[in-house]
């Protein structure tokens, strides 16, 4: 999606790295942007009116009040015109104010109105960043459908080190290029999804399952209903609420999803099975509980593999698995999508603490079946539905896949 003609609001707040901002403003002007800037009054102690001025050939926006202003409801007329909103650098207030509803100047009142998608890149100390309360306040701000991009680790102005660094200026930009993604590029396709782990009885009361919260796949059926796609959702059993508007499958195990999955096949144009199906099951799981401290000997037995048996029923859909590698994360995954024959491989590394399994965050490969790699920086899992999506488009439209590293 270029940024070419898009009209966009640039806010800056009172952090350290507002100085960052200019050089994300160089390059929105850069790519064809018309940017309008509006600074928090503590940004200008960072930097002046004036360099932004100069770079977005615009006037720079602060007093909600202000008299020389032709427009007095210039924040609502500016808000309505603007194709998206870019709050970078966030300061922990700024995310405090625009979860809460607070409109006490012009950038946040400017929030309030903006109708368009809003794209926030805080900066601050990891100490910040890591409170109870900023992370309160991402997870509604993102909840609401607003992208908050994830700070950098690294050292801080503060002279420690954490996560808090603003991100890099592509990483901003890449996050505004998928917030701006046509809404219904989706509209005609029905999306089916499957989620969450599986479970597997050994008796009434005990079950075998793994560590799958389903924010993937709820992700992706929240971001596939959004670009305008008719969605089933299967999912195992997790804490989430299916997003409204999706057809809701609940299931316990995997011979219930394998069922599931092959009775809402046949209209599906997109099969995405990000579901942590059980490899295995008991053999026979017992009728009553089990009783007594005894060493015990579960037999076991695999389950069936639905993503195989999906790809062999060869009903035209475009169909997507996912991996869990803890090691040769890529060789691996391209073995399992070309033995599968799927179109799309998602594979992660759950080696890694912080993404993957019942994490917020995911740091994915994307392989093609075309032969395309590409690697998603570590985003939240919301996002990396919508880059899933994308690529999945991109793939359909013949594009080739970009070949990109983390
Ligand atoms: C030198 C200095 C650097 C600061 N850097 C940050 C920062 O990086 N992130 C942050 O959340 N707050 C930072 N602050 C605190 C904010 O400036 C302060 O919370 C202010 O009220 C934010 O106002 P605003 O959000 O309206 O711009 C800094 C303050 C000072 C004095």
């Amino acid at each position: 999606m270029s940024l070419a003609g898009r009209e966009l609001i640039l806010g800056v707040t009172g952090s350290i790295a507002a100085y960052k901002a200019v050089y994300l403003l160089r390059e929105l002007t850069r790519l064809g942007a018309a940017v309008t800037v509006c600074l928090t009054e503590h940004a200008r102690a960072f930097v002046g009116p004036l360099t932004f001025r100069t770079l977005s050939g615009r006037p720079v926006l602060t007093d909600l009040f202000d008299p020389q202003s032709p427009d007095a409801v210039e924040h609502v007329a500016l808000a309505e015109r603007a194709h998206a909103v870019v709050v970078a650098p966030a300061t922990a207030n700024l995310l405090a104010k625009a979860a809460h509803g607070i409109a006490d100047d012009f950038l946040t009142t400017l929030l309030l109105a903006a109708r368009g998608p809003v794209v926030i890149a805080p900066a601050m100390d990891g100490g910040m960043w890591e409170h109870p309360a900023v992370r309160a306040n991402v997870a509604t701000l993102r909840a609401r459908g607003v992208t908050v991009l994830e700070p950098d680790a690294g050292a801080l102005a503060s002279g420690l080190s954490g996560r808090g660094r603003f991100p890099e200026v592509d990483a901003v930009i890449e996050a505004l290029e998928r917030a701006l993604v046509p809404a219904r590029d989706l509209a005609g396709d029905r999306v089916l999804v499957t989620a969450g782990p599986t479970r597997e009885p050994i008796d009434p009361v005990r079950y075998i399952s793994n560590r799958s919260s389903g924010k993937m796949g709820y992700g992706l059926a929240a971001a596939a209903l959004r670009r305008g796609a008719e969605v089933t959702l299967i999912s195992g059993p997790t804490a989430l609420t299916p997003p409204p508007g999706a057809v809701f499958v609940p299931v316990q195990t995997a011979e219930e999803m394998r069922e599931a999955v092959l009775q809402h096949l046949p209209p599906a144009t997109i099969v995405i099975k990000a579901a942590a199906v059980a490899d295995y099951r008991a053999k026979q799981a017992a009728a009553s509980k089990i009783k007594g401290k005894r060493d015990l000997t579960l037999e076991l037995t695999p389950n069936p593999d639905i993503l195989a048996e999906v790809a062999a029923r060869r009903t035209g859909a475009f169909i997507v698995g996912f991996a869990a590698e803890t090691h040769d994360v890529a060789a691996h995954a391209r073995a399992k999508l070309e033995g599968k024959g799927i179109d799309l491989l998602v594979a992660n590394d759950v080696s890694q603490r912080g993404i993957g399994f019942d994490a917020e965050d995911n740091e994915v490969l994307l392989l093609d079946r075309w032969g395309g790699t590409r690697a998603l920086p570590r985003m939240p899992k919301t996002e990396v539905a919508d880059a899933i999506l994308s690529h999945i488009v991109a793939l359909r439209a013949g594009a080739p896949a970009k070949k990109t590293h983390a």
